[in-house]
């Protein structure tokens, strides 16, 4: 009989180098990518940025980092710039595994051309802003091939007391789970602003802002959290109704700086959802609880992972002090429940494309971004909404402009 060995299969043998490419060389996309540097075997090869300065930020990040490290500087024709430059990174032999870290609106428009390209995809969150999105995001998963790996950037399942407290809770520590509660409290974001820039540019670097772009606070951050209840729950919404609205702030943009989401679950199992997004006291809380027949778990970002009751468990390894908020990072690099989140994400994807199995996370990124819609459409049009009614609605949100202009 012949054994081949998992490396040779996937193509990667034991101690070559995973050859990544970043596309969207911005805050969290450059964490991400130094992470994988520094904690994987993966290298970066290339960059991609629709803008030039970032680009450069970019490229001078990352060559001394691979300097620092003991790898080449990034070869120069390996840097693309410009609204082709994701399908020029796609089509370069000197990458496997393209890192999506452009503003959400663009993450379909570019998983579809790295999957096309046959490339290893670690794509952000969330995986579509609209239905419209969402729908051919499903569509690109079929296409994805066997020995091709895709995550989506939902690094918090990978936090060590949050997977260990999710295993527990899967495996029936709570008994009959009755309700859950979640927030997400963060701190406004920061304008962008550059000398001479026109209002389409200014829109783009304060993407944050823009509903069309970013997918609204409750689609683009408070994601993670809804993320943990469908997890958690191992369901999605079938309903929701919501309030909220643009209450404070005052600057550019469209997003609303306050939600409250009654998603109901399979069983009737609601999961009462609070965020805001204002403010600059720094003051940052995200989490959420669940309540069972036998116990109830509490899951901050920062602070005790417990879970009380018959099956009594708290997570003991935590660097938390547990004396309430952490602090909020722009960037998604959290210390205390979450310091180990992103290497360990990190690790095991790399590992699903050297040795297998591979991943495909598109279907599940789908999952959640579209109950995070659900929410979303529940606000806008002031009604319950279900399931089905949304996936009904013809959602297909336009930039307005062209990309051309920066060609
Ligand atoms: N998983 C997490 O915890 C987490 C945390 C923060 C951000 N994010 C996600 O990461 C992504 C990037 O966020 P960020 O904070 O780094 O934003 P950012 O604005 O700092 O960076 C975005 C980069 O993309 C570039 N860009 C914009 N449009 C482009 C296009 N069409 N083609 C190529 N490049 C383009 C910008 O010039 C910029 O360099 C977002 O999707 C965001 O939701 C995830």
């Amino acid at each position: 009989m012949l054994v081949l060995n998992s490396r040779t299969v996937f193509g990667y043998e034991a101690n070559s180098s995973v050859r990544l490419g970043l596309l969207g060389c911005g805050n969290r996309g450059s964490a991400v990518a130094e992470s994988f540097a520094r904690n994987t075997s993966a290298r970066i090869v290339a960059l991609a940025d629709l803008f030039s300065d970032n680009l450069a930020a970019g490229q001078e990040r990352f060559n001394k980092l691979n300097v620092s490290l003991g790898q080449s500087p990034i070869d120069s024709k390996l840097l693309f710039r410009g609204p082709h430059c994701f399908e020029q990174l796609a089509n370069s032999k000197e990458v496997d595994l393209i890192q999506i870290s452009t503003p959400p609106y663009f993450h379909v428009q570019h998983l579809e051309a790295a999957v096309a390209a046959g490339k290893h995809v670690y794509c952000e969150k969330p995986v579509g802003v609209d239905i419209t999105q969402a729908k051919r995001a499903l569509e690109i998963a079929q296409r994805v091939k066997l020995n091709q790996s895709v995550d989506v950037g939902f690094q918090i399942r990978n936090a060590p007391p949050i997977a260990a407290l999710a295993m527990r809770i899967k495996n029936g520590a709570l008994g009959r789970i009755a309700t859950a509660s979640g927030n997400y409290n963060a701190p406004a974001s920061t304008e962008k602003k550059r000398e001479g820039e026109g209002q389409d540019e200014y829109r783009l670097r304060n993407w944050l802002w823009d509903r069309v772009l970013s997918g609204d606070i409750l689609v683009e951050q408070n994601i993670h959290i809804i993320d943990l209840c469908n997890w958690m729950l191992g369901a999605h919404p079938v309903k929701a109704a919501t309030t909220g609205g643009r209450n404070v702030l005052t600057h550019y943009g469209d997003c609303w700086d306050n939600y409250q989401v009654d998603f109901t679950y399979p069983n009737d199992v609601h999961f009462s959802f609070f965020s805001t997004q204002f403010g600059t006291d720094g003051v940052f809380d995200a989490g959420m609880k669940l309540f069972g027949s036998n116990g109830s778990a509490t899951c901050p970002y920062s602070g005790p992972i417990t879970i009380t009751g018959s099956n009594a468990w708290s997570w003991q390894d935590s660097k938390s002090t547990g004396e309430g908020s952490g602090a909020f990072a722009a960037n998604g690099a959290f210390l205390d429940n979450l310091e180990f989140a992103d290497r360990d994400k990190e690790r095991t994807f790399i590992d699903s494309i050297v040795s297998g199995p591979a991943h495909n996370q598109i279907a599940e990124g789908v999952e959640t971004a579209l109950s995070c819609i659900l929410g979303r459409m529940a606000g806008y049009q002031k009604h319950e909404v279900t399931w089905d009614q949304m996936l009904a609605q013809k959602e297909n949100w336009q930039l307005g402009f062209s990309l051309e202009q920066f060609a």
